[in-house]
């Protein structure tokens, strides 16, 4: 069967974070909590003018780079920030980024699931088109409330990923392990601007549904735990994912320790650990991050678990390509982290309490540090975006 995957990643967020130690000192809580209880140690906090189509847009540039654009077929939005509930966010992307008319746009929803079934929708296109390419980009901001328990679990970011027939980066198996349950453990109405959660329910879900998906993974595609030599997670929060992976240890009688645990997640964190929570993007931001941190990757099977609240989950894997190196973004995404600006508490409330306006008046943006692309300003109930300069 032909080879489908991932050709170029990269990823995009804020340039701007809160240190969770300020957090912490301003609810007057002990920081290890947050450092150590959930392995958190900054989130990315999205300025005013900054949103799900700013980050995408910028994200894709960057995955873009050298590609011809006239080769992507179909453009994939994953989010559960939507900005419209009508017009598909991934439209704006398209014309930022002069894609082709000749491409197929949609929005997808389901919580920080959809950029999986995004990616599970475009792989059997590809082998049935393989000289087209699929630009799948999944963005979202994190919003729990200030002074909420989900408040330290807050962020934002975008990932891009061009997906292709013979991939340069990573192809994925076919079998996958799939559940879904209809429960309310983190739901957002269409009226409010934070998530609804339970937290420890989402929790106690998130495991439960691992152990589902993996089994149903393992069962079709005959392979054991050993056969990944790494594993990356949807990271609501690093310390979670430790656990969840303690725990698949488990259901696979195989006791891990914790420093077994940080050789098999480990790297895949170092960006969740500064971002925070990414909803759709953060289980692609986390392979972005072990692609970039961890030793030669080439030939090795990971093993991936997307789950998104409401809920459905999925184990899928894939194998790391030879010369996968020499596309990865890392040099930029290290340089995009380096120059954030380490925000005051107070400037986060600042930034988390800007309102848009919800009545169709005209409102200029403020302008803050950004990536190329800004939204300008709103008016007659439409969102204007630009190019940065
Ligand atoms: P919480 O109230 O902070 O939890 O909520 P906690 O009080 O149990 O504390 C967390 C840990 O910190 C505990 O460790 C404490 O012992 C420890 P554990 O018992 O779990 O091992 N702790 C300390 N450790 C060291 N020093 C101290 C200290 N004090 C306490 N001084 C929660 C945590 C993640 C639930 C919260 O932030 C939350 O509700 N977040 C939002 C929901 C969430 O992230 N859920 C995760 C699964 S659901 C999911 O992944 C889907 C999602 O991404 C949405 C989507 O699909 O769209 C959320």
């Amino acid at each position: 069967m032909i080879k489908v995957g991932i050709d170029t990643i990269a990823f995009y967020t804020a340039h701007y974070a809160l240190d969770l130690a300020d957090l912490a000192a301003a609810r007057g809580i002990d920081p290890n909590k947050f450092s150590i209880g959930l392995g958190q140690q900054q989130m990315a906090v999205p300025p005013p003018g900054e949103d799900i189509v700013t980050m995408a847009a910028n994200a894709a540039l960057q995955a873009l780079q050298f590609i011809d654009p006239n080769s992507i077929e179909m453009l994939l939005f994953a989010t559960e920030s939507g900005i419209d509930q009508s017009k598909a966010a991934g439209i704006y992307v398209h014309d930022l980024l002069g894609l082709p008319a000749r491409c197929r746009v949609i929005e997808l929803k389901q919580a920080c699931y959809s950029g999986t079934v995004a990616l599970q929708l475009a792989l059997p296109f590809l082998r049935q088109f393989p000289d087209k390419k699929v630009l799948l980009v999944a963005s979202d901001i994190a919003r729990y409330g200030l002074n909420t328990p989900g408040e330290p679990s807050q962020g934002c970011g975008a990932v891009a990923m061009v997906l292709s027939a013979n991939p340069r980066i990573l192809a994925f198996d076919a079998e996958y392990g799939v559940v879904t349950e209809n429960v309310m453990d983190f739901w957002r109405p269409n009226y409010s601007e934070n998530a609804f959660v339970d937290g420890k329910y989402s929790s106690k879900l998130y495991m439960n549904m691992l152990e589902k998906a993996w089994q149903q993974y393992r069962d079709l595609s005959g392979r054991d735990f050993s056969d990944h030599a790494y594993y990356c997670y949807h990271a609501p929060v690093s310390r979670l994912v430790e656990k969840a992976h303690h725990y698949l240890g488990k259901v696979n009688r195989e006791k891990l320790s914790d420093a077994d645990v940080a050789q098999h997640v480990g790297h895949s964190l170092t960006y969740a650990r500064i971002v925070g929570n990414s909803y759709t993007a953060s289980l692609y931001i986390g392979l972005a991050s072990l692609f970039d941190f961890a030793e030669d990757l080439t030939g090795k099977r990971l093993g991936l678990y997307s789950y998104g609240s409401g809920c459905v989950a999925e184990f899928f894997s894939g194998t790391v390509q030879p010369g996968y190196q020499t596309v990865l973004a890392t040099a930029h995404h290290q340089d995009m982290l380096a120059k954030r600006k380490t925000l005051t508490y107070a400037e986060y409330e600042d930034f988390f309490s800007f309102k848009y306006p919800d009545d169709g008046s005209a409102c200029d943006m403020p302008v803050h540090e950004t990536g190329q692309f800004r939204l300008a300003s709103i008016a007659d109930h439409k969102r204007h975006y630009e190019k940065v300069t």
